[in-house]
Order: structure tokens, then C-alpha cells, then sequence
């Protein structure tokens, strides 16, 4: 059974998929792409169906990865079918606890910046109402937790399964 990791914002339209192409491209460097499944959604369902944002897609392709993917919302089904939900900040990681109120699902759900190694921000900042430079730091932020994040779940394959 493949590892199974689900991102998680507001709109699933920038940080999200954003999260989730970068671990894919990382995943494929590492050679694991048979090993690991990356997917990702929104607590809201203000953009189900769409496209990512132009904004957050040209600011990932400038550092030569694709963007793929159309929103979805988070639903409870997902805390069954994902091994850990990787929420972008304190808002995405209380809505996604409030789905799961007795907690059995808690282990799963961190938050995105705890994989950090060189950045200090406990959160992904929202950069929907901002400008470039947003979308920039975002990926910043999301090539670091995404290294260290890589890095975990090498570890979770070698030990658990
Ligand atoms: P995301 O960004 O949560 O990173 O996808 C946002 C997208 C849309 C909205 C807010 C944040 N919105 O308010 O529509």
C-alpha cells in the first residue's frame, strides 16, 4: 500500500496544490513515486472544480514544476484514506479537527510548517489577496517543509510497513 498524503487550505486553489505538485516533483527525484500518493483540498467549497490559481501555477512554473490538479473539499472520508493531512495553517488544521470531534483521526493532522528545517513560520500564509512576492514565499516555505516532509515519510516507509 502506497503512503498517502493529503494538503489542505481554504480554497484548494494556492497553497494546496501548490504543496502537493512540489511533493510530487519530489517524489519523482527520490524515485518513489510508486510508493507515495500525493493529493490535496479545500475546507471551503468556494472553488470546487476549479483550476489553480493563474498566479500560484505561474509562480511554480517559473521554478519548473507543472501544476495539475482541480479543487475539491475536504471530507471526512479522507481522515480514513490518508496516512497524514498536512493542514497550511491554524484555521485549515481547526476545521479539519472540527470534522473529527471524538479526535480518533488527531495523530494524522499536522501542521504543513512542522516539516520545516530553515524557515521559522508555523504557518503557510494565505497569499490569495496579495501580491507576487506571496506566491513566492510560499513556495519557499513549501520547498522546505516538503524536503523535510520527504525526508519523514522515507522514514515512515522504512520502519512501519
Ligand atoms: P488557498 O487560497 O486557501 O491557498 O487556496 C485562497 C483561495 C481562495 C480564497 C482564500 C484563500 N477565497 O477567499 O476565495
Amino acid at each position: 500500500m502506497p503512503y498517502k498524503l493529503l494538503f489542505v487550505c481554504l480554497g484548494n486553489i494556492c497553497r494546496s496544490p501548490a504543496a502537493e505538485n512540489i511533493m510530487n516533483h519530489l517524489i519523482q527525484q527520490a524515485g518513489l513515486s510508486d510508493r507515495v500518493i500525493c493529493d490535496s483540498a479545500g475546507t471551503s467549497s468556494y472553488h470546487i472544480g476549479s483550476p489553480p490559481d493563474r498566479r500560484m501555477t505561474a509562480a511554480i512554473n517559473q521554478i519548473g514544476i507543472a501544476m495539475q490538479g482541480r479543487a475539491r473539499q475536504f471530507t471526512p472520508t479522507d481522515f480514513e484514506t490518508f496516512d497524514l493531512i498536512l493542514a497550511m495553517d491554524r484555521d485549515n488544521f481547526a476545521n479539519v479537527c472540527y470534522l473529527d470531534p471524538a479526535g480518533r483521526f488527531k495523530h494524522k493532522v499536522r501542521l504543513m510548517c512542522d516539516f520545516c528545517t530553515h524557515h521559522s513560520l508555523k504557518e503557510v500564509p494565505d497569499p490569495y489577496y496579495g501580491g507576487t512576492e506571496g506566491f513566492n514565499q510560499v513556495i519557499a516555505l513549501l520547498m522546505d517543509a516538503c524536503t523535510g516532509l520527504l525526508a519523514f515519510v522515507q522514514q515512515e516507509l522504512a520502519t512501519c510497513r
